[in-house]
């Protein structure tokens, strides 16, 4: 009998970051990013919902130690994203547009290092209280 679940835990982080493609023309940038291309970019209070599956180990109970996944996501998270622009201040956003769906997938890669391989299920990355984007790799 196999008894599969899934273990979430949430954190947030402050960051600024400007949505702006180098190849395209200032113009263009304005029409697809709108105010999210402000030159001096803008910040949001992200909120990252991290989500690890697997089987519910016989012996702890467990899917997975959230003690591990927090000291995990803090160091990932609050370390390296927290009151940072992104664009500027954080290299796996070099050359990368940090929008909410490039920004769960830097962070689910960044995670998939540091976790049993197979463990990652979801990161969910929500921008405001109306948009947010899951990734699932
Ligand atoms: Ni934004």
């Amino acid at each position: 009998m196999t008894r599969k679940a899934f273990i979430t835990r949430r954190m947030t982080f402050s960051a600024g970051h400007r949505l702006h493609n180098d190849a395209l023309s200032a113009e263009e940038n304005r029409r697809i990013y709108g105010k999210c291309n402000n030159v001096n970019g803008h910040g949001h209070n992200f909120t990252v919902e991290v989500t690890v599956a697997g089987e519910i180990d016989a012996r702890t109970g467990m899917v997975f130690n959230l003690r591990d996944l927090k000291s995990v996501m803090a160091e990932i998270i609050e370390d390296g994203l927290d009151h940072k622009n992104l664009n500027l201040d954080v290299p796996a956003f070099q050359g990368v547009i940090p929008t909410a769906e490039n920004i769960a997938s830097v962070l689910w890669a960044m995670l998939a290092r540091r976790l049993p391989e197979g463990a990652l299920h979801e990161v969910k990355l929500i921008e405001t209280e109306n948009n947010f984007v899951t990734y699932r790799g």
